[in-house]
């Protein structure tokens, strides 16, 4: 027997698919449609359409419990069979960095003329990352105006941020630091609050309830003040560079045990990728613009993170002077650990550098080589294991921080290259066993 009310997803990337398996493992039955028929075909043969740690057990043991039913586009159903909707669709940015809300206009207009003929008060909850403004200005226009039915009376509305990494997406899902529900309307809130207490029930994390518009600016913030973090200890990464016997991994460790600063989010790097942070931070940027606010500070956090992985070039060339003609070995290409997704990976504008020099580059990935080939084709090499990557290299440049990277030894880069440079962009090498063995070269490590 499933739990009430029913519940639907709409838009099945990352967010959506966790949120739906989620719960559905906790007992609710739940519809997710998306417009690709594709994806909807492989869930419901329980195969998630991306790689993502723990979602495709839960996925597949919710597709034989028949908690989670699959709809290729199909919002009416969706609603007319549910009491809570949850729009999980993307938000991709413009040229501009201001970020493109197509997708959830046509979420909310499908969704308002459904509303249209639905007697049972139901509830909306907007999921996707949009600024703040949007739930009260576009999207509770749009749900009113379909349905004829007037919001905070008819149906409800909430704005619901969530917060997951890749790679961990479906854990944080099922355990997370904060809930943070902004509402229009009070029973709306109350409701989505009693969803939750029971979803995460006997371990309830703290509920923030507030204005549409707070959980939505509580989403930016959030990831613009990791994204400053990690561009502020890039920023002493490259200080350190300078001053020889500097180290930045050991001010990060010293600077993280104070507990106003915390340890996490220093790892200084070649900068950040990923689907969320550029795009969030580009977003609140142009956001604050259009509000006639210059926000200096997110700016020079974009712009760090702008140059950060070119310096993994630049190292390169100071060893190897001329880049025409030489071999060089990437390893990793995925954005980071534990996914196979390159969006914005900052491997990507170091490759095309390396191309743009002549360079001649082979690159590993555990498990990024498809989405790679879809980037690169065949303007780089793929090897099927570090070792191999590393045979004939005249450098190595490490650009993920795969948990197999961290084993591998000086004489693994010493035996297998031709000459034997490491550019450790990720900080997971000890730098006294290897620079005893091999010239190495680390992000914010003073030579
Ligand atoms: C991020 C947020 O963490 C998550 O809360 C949000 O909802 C979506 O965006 P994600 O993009 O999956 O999640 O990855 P995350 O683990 O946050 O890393 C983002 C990028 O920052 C990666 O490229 C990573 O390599 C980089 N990073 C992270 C650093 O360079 N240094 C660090 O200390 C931490």
């Amino acid at each position: 027997m499933n739990k009430e009310p029913k519940i639907s997803v709409i838009g099945v990337g990352y967010v959506g698919l966790c949120t739906a398996v989620g719960l559905a493992s906790k007992g609710y039955h739940v519809y997710a449609s998306d417009i690709d028929s594709e994806k909807i075909a492989k869930i419901n043969k329980g195969i998630p359409p991306f790689f993502e740690p723990g979602l495709q057990e839960k996925l597949a043991e919710s597709i034989k419990k028949s908690n989670l039913e699959g709809l290729v586009n199909q919002t009416d159903k969706a609603i007319q069979q549910t009491g809570f909707t949850y729009v999980a669709v993307g938000t991709p940015s413009k040229p501009d960095g201001s970020i493109d809300l197509k997708y959830i206009k046509s979420a909310a207009k499908n969704i308002g003329k459904a509303l249209k003929h639905k007697n049972n008060y139901h509830i909306t909850i907007i999921k996707s990352t949009v600024v703040p403004g949007t739930t009260q200005n576009v999207v509770l226009p749009l749900l009113e105006r379909e349905s004829k039915k007037t919001c905070g009376k008819d149906f409800g509305l909430c704005m619901n941020p969530e917060f997951l990494r890749q790679g961990s997406a479906f854990q944080d899902t099922l355990n997370t630091d904060r809930v943070v529900i902004g509402s229009y309307d009070k029973k709306s809130g109350d409701k989505l609050e009693d969803l939750y207490k029971d979803f995460y029930s006997p371990r309830i994390p703290p509920i923030i309830r507030t204005t549409l518009s707070t959980a939505e600016l509580i989403k930016y913030a959030s990831n613009a003040m990791l994204a400053t973090k990690i561009s502020f200890i890039n920023t002493i990464a490259n200080i350190c560079e300078q001053i020889p016997g500097a180290d930045v991994k050991v001010i990060a460790q010293a600077m993280g045990l104070d507990k106003r600063i915390g340890s996490l989010f220093l790892d200084a790097g070649l900068g950040y990728g990923g689907s969320c942070f550029p795009k969030d931070v580009k977003a609140l940027i142009a956001c604050a613009k259009a509000f006639g606010y210059d926000s200096k500070l997110l700016e020079s956090a974009e712009e760090v993170n702008k140059h950060q992985p070119l310096k993994a070039v630049q190292f390169a060339k100071k060893e190897l002077k001329n880049l025409n003609g030489k071999k060089i070995a990437i390893l990793g290409l995925a954005f980071k650990p534990d996914t196979d997704d390159m969006r914005e990976a900052r491997v990507i504008p170091i490759i095309n550098q390396l191309i743009a020099e002549g360079a001649s580059v082979t690159a590993y990935d555990p498990v990024a080589k498809q989405t790679a080939y879809a980037i690169f084709q065949d303007k780089i090499q793929y090897a099927s294991s570090a070792l191999e990557c590393l045979k004939g290299a005249d450098c190595c440049i490490l650009t993920t921080e795969w948990p197999e990277f961290t084993k591998l030894k000086p004489a693994n880069f010493s035996d297998n290259m031709k000459t034997p440079i490491l550019i450790d962009g990720r900080r997971i090498f000890n730098p006294e066993e290897f620079q005893k063995k091999l010239k190495f070269i680390a992000i914010g490590l003073g030579q």
